[in-house]
Parts: structure tokens; C-alpha cells; sequence
């Protein structure tokens, strides 16, 4: 069976790594076809174009979207990423959000190996909330959270179905319970309830502030955590940074459900900075690549993605992604 992928390049380097994590792809021999979409902040400057309604129908028809990055310095910050990023999520329902993070954080001589799942549809993120008179000594904002306990559950039950199938068999729960009493008690509750339903498996909780603390004094202790949309965001790019970088760290947005495709994009962003460059790690591209296959049940082609991504690889963006398929052919 051959494959339907959307791929979303994207801005700056998003369509240089995304290249070379569909060179890797193909060095596995699974069958797959490629439509490109021109979508992100150069495609905005262009005619306007986020993500129309139409678009969306289009991606609806793909069995996965594999995403570059997307932001330009020239778009004004939100516009982007709510329109097109946020917008996907939403529109197909792409509830859970997965970042695996393996390696040794500084300090430390023994590797750690955890994952995150973070709430991808609901808190802070559904945009609830205004401006009353803006700009003025009396304005007004309010940003909303909405939690609900459909929205809850099933991302409390997906961690709690991965953590079964893991070896340690191991949740913790990281919230504000302390100070959100309201989002936090339905945060628990459902926890709790769900965890009865899983003797086997082991439980934990931790405020979000000591999480921190945690993930770089002692990410040991982690096997599978699961968040609200908004601390997910922020406990990840800490997860990225004490496990071996950015350049590593890779992303799935799943709809378990299957309603529609999941998408996968790196955790990282467009870094004009070192666009062109050659200075981009593929890595993490590669390894989203690699969540991509398994999701598609590939399981013995992501298997071989993941094993080429653990020795190190030097050299440009191409080179990188040159050896890896080298690596996953040999394989
Ligand atoms: P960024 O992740 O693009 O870059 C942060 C730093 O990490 C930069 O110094 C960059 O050079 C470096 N870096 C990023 N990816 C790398 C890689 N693969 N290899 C080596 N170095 C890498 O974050 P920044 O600069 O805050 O945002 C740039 C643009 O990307 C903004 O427009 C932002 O909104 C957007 N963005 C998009 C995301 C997405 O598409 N999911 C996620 C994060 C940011
Ligand atoms: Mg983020």
C-alpha cells in the first residue's frame, strides 16, 4: 500500500530538514507519494493565504502531514501559528501532541528516557478571551482556559495506554493543582479515575514548577508525563534542552481516533538565522519521519529510522541526512 503524504515545508529551514527527513523515508523502501503545499509566513506574503477552508478539505483526503517549520520575521507573531499551526490541530482534531525525550541532560551520567503528552486541543489555547479598551490606562485582557472532561480523559487514557506498553509502565501528572484548583481538580479527578483502571501501572504527580526542577536535577524519574496544552509547551523546550537539543527533539500531533491525518512536525521553528547555511541538524525531521512510519504502521521501517538516529553525524544539513539514509539502507 502506498502512502498519501502532505508535506508542509514551510519557512526557513523547514523545507531544507524536511527534505532530507523524506531522503531517509525513502531509504527505507516503504512506499509512499508526496504532495507539496505551499503554506506558511512566505506564502501569506505572497497572496494572504494561512490555511483557507478549502486547503484543509484537501489535507483531509492525506493519510499524515509531515510539517517543516513555519514563521517568518516579516509576519507579526500569532498570525501563523494560530491560522495555520493551531488551526490544524483544532480542525483535525489533533488532540494529543507526543515528544519523546532520550538522552543524558548535562551533569548527569546516566541517559534518561521519557515521554510527554500534552493536551494539544483545549486550555489556554482555544483562544477565549479579549481586549476591552485596548491601549488605554483601564484595558482589559482576559485569556480563558477551557478544560473538559472528553478533552481530558482522552488524553489522560492515550498516556496511560502508551505508558502499558512501555517497560517501566510508569504516569505522572504535572499540573498547578496548588493555584488552578478549578482546571486542576478535573485534571486530577480524571487522572485518578482512569488510573484505577490501570493497577499495573504506576502513578505520580508533580507541580509543573517542580517538574522543572525535576527535568533537569533528576529526569530519571519520568517515564511517561501527561499535561495541559499550555505547561506541555513550555516543560518541552526544557525537555529539548536537556536532551540533546533542539536539533534532536521531534513531535507528533496524533488524532488517535483516526478521523483524519496526524501530523508531524520537530519541535524546532524556521531559525532564519541559519537559514541556508547548511548548518540545520535534520535529525529532528527525521525522527518526527520516524513517529510518521510507526503511526502509518511502519513499524519495522521507523524501527530502523530510529536505530540510524542514535550514533552522532557531523556536517551539513545534507550530509547529515545523506548518512542517516545510508545508515537506514544498511540497516
Ligand atoms: P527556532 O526554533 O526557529 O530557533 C531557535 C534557535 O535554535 C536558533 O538559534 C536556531 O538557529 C536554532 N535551531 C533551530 N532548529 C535548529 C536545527 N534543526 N538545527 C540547528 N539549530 C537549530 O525558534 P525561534 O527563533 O524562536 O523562531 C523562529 C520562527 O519559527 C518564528 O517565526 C517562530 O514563530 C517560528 N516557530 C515555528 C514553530 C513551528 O513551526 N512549529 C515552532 C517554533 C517557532
Ligand atoms: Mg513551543
Amino acid at each position: 500500500m502506498t502512502h498519501k503524504i502532505a508535506v508542509i515545508g514551510g519557512d526557513g529551514i523547514g523545507p531544507e530538514v524536511t527534505a532530507e527527513a523524506l531522503k531517509v523515508v525513502q531509504a527505507t523502501g516503504v512506499a509512499i507519494s508526496t504532495t507539496d503545499f505551499d503554506l506558511g509566513g512566505a506564502r501569506f506574503l505572497k497572496d494572504g493565504e494561512i490555511l483557507s477552508d478549502s486547503t484543509l478539505a484537501e489535507l483531509r483526503k492525506f493519510d499524515a502531514i509531515l510539517l517543516g517549520a513555519v514563521g517568518s520575521p516579516d509576519v507579526p507573531p500569532g498570525v501563523i501559528e494560530r491560522g495555520l499551526l493551531l488551526k490544524m490541530r483544532f480542525e483535525l482534531d489533533l488532540y494529543i501532541n507526543q515528544r519523546p525525550f532520550a538522552g543524558m541532560a548535562p551533569g548527569h551520567t546516566k541517559p534518561h528516557d521519557f515521554i510527554v503528552i500534552r493536551e494539544n486541543t483545549e486550555g489556554p489555547y482555544v483562544g477565549e478571551g479579549g481586549v476591552l479598551r485596548r491601549g488605554t490606562p483601564q484595558e482589559v485582557a482576559t485569556q480563558g482556559s477551557v478544560n473538559t472532561r472528553m478533552g481530558v480523559e482522552r488524553c489522560i487514557r492515550y498516556a496511560f495506554e502508551l505508558a502499558a506498553k512501555r517497560e517501566r509502565k510508569h504516569v505522572t501528572l504535572v499540573h498547578k493543582t496548588n493555584v488552578l484548583t478549578f482546571s486542576g481538580n478535573l485534571w486530577e479527578r480524571t487522572f485518578n479515575e482512569v488510573a484505577a483502571e490501570y493497577p499495573g501501572t504506576g502513578t505520580a504527580y508533580n507541580h509543573v514548577d517542580a517538574a522543572c526542577i525535576y527535568f533537569v536535577q533528576d529526569p530519571h524519574r519520568y517515564d511517561v508525563i501527561v499535561t495541559d496544552n499550555l505547561f506541555g509547551d513550555i516543560l518541552t523546550d526544557l525537555g529539548g534542552a536537556v536532551s540533546g537539543g533542539i536539533g534532536v527533539a521531534s513531535s507528533a500531533n496524533l488524532n488517535p481516533a483516526r478521523t483524519g491525518p496526524s501530523m508531524f512536525e520537530p519541535v524546532h521553528g524556521s531559525a532564519p538565522d541559519i537559514v541556508g547555511t547548511g548548518k540545520a541538524n535534520p535529525t529532528a525531521a527525521v525522527l518526527s519521519a520516524a513517529h510518521m512510519l510507526e503511526f502509518l504502521g511502519e513499524f519495522r521501517a521507523a524501527e530502523r529510522v530510529r536505530a540510524a538516529c542514535v550514533a552522532p553525524t557531523s556536517g551539513s544539513t545534507s550530509e547529515v541526512g545523506d548518512e542517516l539514509a545510508r545508515r537506514v539502507a544498511a540497516g
